[in-house]
């Protein structure tokens, strides 16, 4: 069984040092603190794909370090709210936004999202979540939840990198999962709820490849820097994130473990 390998609170409290940012420029050639699969051409198509327009109102559910939700407030000039579980990492995106000018227009809060969400019904124009819902329990009310804080006419997104393609073993799922709470989905299961919870219009996006690049880009940036990374992390940690990033690669590239990106609307 595959011992528990910690991702997030080291990225996030290392978000400023120079081996984690160069890491991130060799995995998705624009840094916007990533620690996912989304690729720069992807987080580029999200706004238009979300109808994003300064005036919007957006809710990011998972904003991990926060460098994404601030390049949206920065350039599309939009009002931001991001959450996330994680103390280094809503931290480490106030601590930017105030350092960037962002504050008035971007705010960040420790919240675990599989709870309810702390927002009025009908508060927001556009909600997105790039590879976070497989870490939230209880996702048929995680999005029900989106669904409640989204104004009518509203677009919503997220992405999924967890649906089942093909077979897996026990080593593979504990791999897989070596890095925290994890659920897996059966195809078409994540568009029943989006129905369920209200969602129309759904459009779905078959993204495999792209987790398959970035795991393949992350893993080799990080093996490029491995005496820096162990001295920081700890020669077991970074083999064990070693490992995870090379099982994200083998299981989507054999499409074994499929990504999809989800944009619904909250009809008006
Ligand atoms: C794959 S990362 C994605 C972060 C960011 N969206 C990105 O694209 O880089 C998953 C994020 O989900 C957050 N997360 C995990 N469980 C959570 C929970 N229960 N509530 C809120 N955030 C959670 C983690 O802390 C992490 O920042």
């Amino acid at each position: 069984m595959s011992a528990r390998v910690e991702l997030y609170d080291g990225a996030y409290a290392n978000y400023g040092s120079e081996v984690y940012r160069d890491i991130r420029l060799d995995t998705y050639g624009e840094d916007f603190g990533q620690t996912s699969w989304v690729t720069t051409e992807e987080s580029r198509e999200i706004p238009r794909l979300l109808d994003l327009k300064s005036s919007s109102s957006v809710l990011e559910v998972g904003c991990g370090s926060g460098g994404y939700a601030l390049h949206l407030a920065e350039n599309v000039g939009c009002r931001l709210v991001g959450l996330d579980v994680n103390e280094p990492g809503v931290r480490n995106a106030n601590q930017l936004a105030r350092a960037r000018g962002l504050a008035d227009r971007a705010r960040f809060e420790q919240c675990d999202a599989s709870k309810d969400l702390p927002f009025h019904d009908n508060t927001f124009d556009a909600v997105f979540s790039n590879d976070v819902l497989c870490h939230l329990a209880g996702r048929p009310k995680v999005i029900c939840e989106m669904f409640r804080v989204l104004k009518r006419g509203g677009n919503m997104l997220f992405s999924d990198a967890l649906v089942i393609g093909g077979m897996l073993s026990h080593e593979e799922i504990a791999t897989r999962s070596s890095i925290g709470y994890y659920v897996y989905s059966p195809p078409g299961e994540n568009e029943q709820l989006m129905e369920r919870a209200g969602f129309r219009e759904i459009r779905v996006v078959d993204t495999t490849e792209s987790a398959a690049r970035i795991s393949k880009q992350w893993q080799q940036a990080r093996e490029k820097r491995k005496k820096e990374l162990i001295s920081v992390e700890g020669a077991r940690n970074f083999e064990g994130l070693q490992q995870f990033l090379s099982c994200v690669h083998c299981l989507t590239a054999e499409r074994r473990l499929l990504r999809y990106l989800y944009v619904a609307n909250k009809r008006a």
